[in-house]
């Protein structure tokens, strides 16, 4: 293991300290090398509809039960461009960007371990997950015992003192008192840490999927959509074991990258005319059966009322594609849903267990060559917030990121 300068200066810190009898190391906050964490940093702002400000700001105050954070990078998520273009959370001025990771510089003296209980200090990587201020219940980690609908987080907080609230930032200040959850994520890559927001999304489906106790070890699975989300969905089958997926989108390109990360089989469904002819495209790609299981991954009303044919009787369903409201589906409930006892399940965001799980994922992702970093298309620099929002909308990669260097 490669130790941290960081570390090491912590620890001589705390010998001289010892040696001289002095105040306990743990009596002020741990901080960096000093000298390293600047005056001020900057942050993003959405400061109107399509425009963020890069403004700078000065290092906030670290209290005893926060962090400061020196952001690494950030993922921009299809809720960002909504902001970015509606501002449908009436958040605007907003520092946003909520899938980022950074190294710890600055630690209050209460905090020393992380949500999961691993030991935390300066130096450690680490990721945020919900901010859960008015119910310690939904901190919880069993499994479905709460919807988290309510939840704050970090990158979607309305202004406030700190300035400092959003990944797409220099740093971002952790508060303790904000109920705020992280973890330490040292052992991951950049890309990997990057990453584990929307990876946490598909664990928290799966997990949802197997509580139909359809979805299983051998079980044929249709995958609906090959966005990230329908990507990442792909990648968590194949880390499972399971070995008989069927992608389907209007993208080659995208299909081609679903066979890179587990799927057997893809449908273009451009290439179909009609829903009868689709799903025969499906069967065929299953060597002419029906899907045991499902899932729904794109934001289209029309591929949620689609993805029943694909599904053979007594089989099993995980909508997880509207995360915002996409308008109304029509399906037909004797056929869809009754005759054929589909079991369905919806799917939302993720629980702080389903975070763990997802670090596990990622390894193993990593151990069998899955290419998930590939997910990361583009890459930009801080400075071109504005221009990485607008490729995110121009759908030209997957994953948009900002990379501090
Ligand atoms: N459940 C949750 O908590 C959660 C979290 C994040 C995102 N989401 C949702 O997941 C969805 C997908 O996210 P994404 O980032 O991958 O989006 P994306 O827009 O990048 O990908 C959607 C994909 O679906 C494909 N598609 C569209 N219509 C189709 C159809 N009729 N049949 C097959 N494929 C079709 C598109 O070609 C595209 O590749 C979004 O609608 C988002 O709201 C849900
Ligand atoms: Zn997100």
């Amino acid at each position: 293991m490669a130790v941290n300068s960081n570390d090491v200066e912590a620890i001589v810190r705390q010998v001289l300290a010892s040696m001289q009898g002095g105040v306990a190391p743990s009596a002020a906050p741990r901080s960096a090398a000093g000298g390293q964490i600047p005056a001020t940093g900057r942050v993003a702002v959405l400061t109107s509809l399509k425009h963020f400000d890069v403004k700078e700001y000065p290092i906030p105050e670290v209290g005893d039960d926060d962090i400061l954070v020196k952001v690494e990078g950030c993922g921009v998520c299809g809720t960002d461009a909504h902001e970015y273009k509606n501002d449908p959370f009436s958040l605007i001025p907003v520092a946003l960007g909520h899938e980022g990771t950074g190294e710890i510089v600055k630690i209050g003296k209460n905090v020393t371990k992380d949500s999961a209980g691993k030991p935390i200090g300066v130096g450690d990587k680490i990721v945020t997950c919900m901010i859960f201020k008015d119910d310690p219940d939904i901190t919880m980690f069993d499994l479905n015992k709460k919807n988290v609908g309510g939840a704050d987080v970090y990158g979607l907080l309305q202004e406030d003192a700190s300035n400092m609230n959003g990944w797409f930032a220099d740093y971002i200040l952790i508060r303790g008192a904000l109920g705020s959850t992280f973890f330490n994520v040292s052992d991951l890559d950049l890309d990997s840490r990057i990453l584990i927001e929307p990876c946490a999304v598909l664990v928290h489906a799966v997990e949802r999927a197997k509580t139909t106790d359809i979805l299983r070890f051998n079980s044929r699975v249709v995958v609906q959509g090959c966005g990230p989300i329908g990507l990442i969905c792909i990648a968590i089958l194949k880390t499972m074991g399971i070995a008989n997926i069927v992608a389907v989108d209007g993208n080659e390109g995208r299909l081609e990258f679903a066979k890179k990360l587990g799927a057997t089989g893809t449908v273009n469904f451009a290439n179909y005319k009609g829903i009868e002819a689709l799903t025969e495209g499906v069967k065929d790609a299953f060597g002419g059966k029906l899907a045991d299981f499902a899932f729904q991954c794109t934001g289209n009303p029309h591929a949620h009322a689609n993805i029943y044919k694909f599904i053979r009787n007594g089989g099993g369903l995980c909508e997880l594609g509207f995360f915002i409201n996409g308008g109304d589906a029509t399906i037909n409930p004797h056929f869809d849903l009754c005759s054929k006892e589909i079991t369905l399940v919806g799917s939302w965001v993720y629980t702080l267990r389903d975070y763990v799980t997802t670090f596990a994922f990622l390894r193993s992702a990593k151990s069998i060559g899955l290419p998930l970093s590939d997910l990361i298309t583009d890459r930009f620099p801080l400075e071109k917030i504005n221009e990485a929002l607008e490729t995110n909308l121009a759908m030209t990669g997957l994953k948009i990121a900002i990379v501090n260097e």
